[in-house]
């Protein structure tokens, strides 16, 4: 089974409603339908519900950015997995600024990709290490533990249809942007599918899929792409501007064409 390769746009507490249709009109009038990759927006939970009806199914889906693990209940400004179900394909869990301003920890964390999976949404849960602890060398017990922690409660099964999104945090423009080049990324991303393969079994290692974040424009994505354990992108900043997020898709167009050829 061939992937579709995954281009995820975090539009974090950007655009306002009407800003956000505008950029989806636009991306809408300039990305094509395609088989092989599948493009991912991630506007503001406000957002959601008027682009939900604006969107065109074939070409985009949506993904929430955030949302609360319980179901249903008396917590006050929260909106729940199970709200979103009809909206969002994806949900991103765990995001380094969840993390680091809102304190998520690793049960907080466990528990919303449960609560995805259980809502039948698919978390694109996101792991990476600070600056400090890739100088103290401990990149790949943090990664551990986010991974093992995170999907704790997932059977291989379910670990086969998730995401996971490498993204070092000292490599996300919100915490520094220094670019970690390609084949770092690859030895890491490498070392999340062992983990997948170490807690879940070979399957579920092959058919999860993972990602690479951290600065990604249309200038640099190809290099991402072509590492063989990529399964796509996820992108922050560059993702609302109209001519890097659609250059990105390009570049993943092109790539895969270049394949088939
Ligand atoms: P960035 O953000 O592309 O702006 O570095 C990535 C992310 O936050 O997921």
């Amino acid at each position: 089974m061939t992937k579709r390769t995954l281009i995820v746009g975090n539009w974090k507490m950007h655009l306002n409603t009407s800003q956000a249709s505008l950029l989806l009109h636009r991306l809408q009038e300039r990305i094509r339908i395609s088989r092989d990759i599948e493009v991912v927006l991630a506007p503001s939970m406000l957002v959601l519900q008027p682009l939900s009806l604006q969107i065109d199914r074939r070409k985009f889906r949506l993904a929430s950015q955030n949302a609360f693990h319980k179901d249903d209940g008396a917590y006050t400004g929260e909106v729940s997995f199970t709200m979103l179900r009809d909206l969002v394909h994806y949900a991103i869990i765990g995001h380094s600024e969840r993390r680091i301003y809102f304190g998520e920890d690793h049960s907080m964390i466990r528990d919303k990709v449960a609560a995805c999976v259980r809502n039948e949404i698919t978390p694109i849960l996101c792991v990476g290490e600070t600056q400090t602890e890739r100088r103290q060398g401990e990149t790949r017990q943090v990664l551990h533990d986010q991974i093992a922690t995170a999907l704790h409660n997932l059977t291989a099964k379910e670990v086969e249809n998730i995401c996971i999104a490498y993204e070092p945090v000292w490599a996300i423009s919100t915490f520094g942007g220094i670019l970690a080049k390609p084949d770092e990324a690859e030895k890491e991303m490498k070392f999340i599918r062992d983990q997948v393969r170490r807690l879940f079994g070979e399957k579920a290692a092959k058919r999860v899929r993972v990602l690479y974040g951290g600065s990604v424009d249309d200038q640099i994505v190809r290099g991402y792409l072509e590492i063989e354990d990529c399964d796509g992108v996820l992108v922050g900043g560059a993702s609302i501007n109209y001519h890097k997020f659609s250059g990105i898709v390009d570049a993943a167009y092109s790539l895969q064409r270049e394949k088939e050829a």
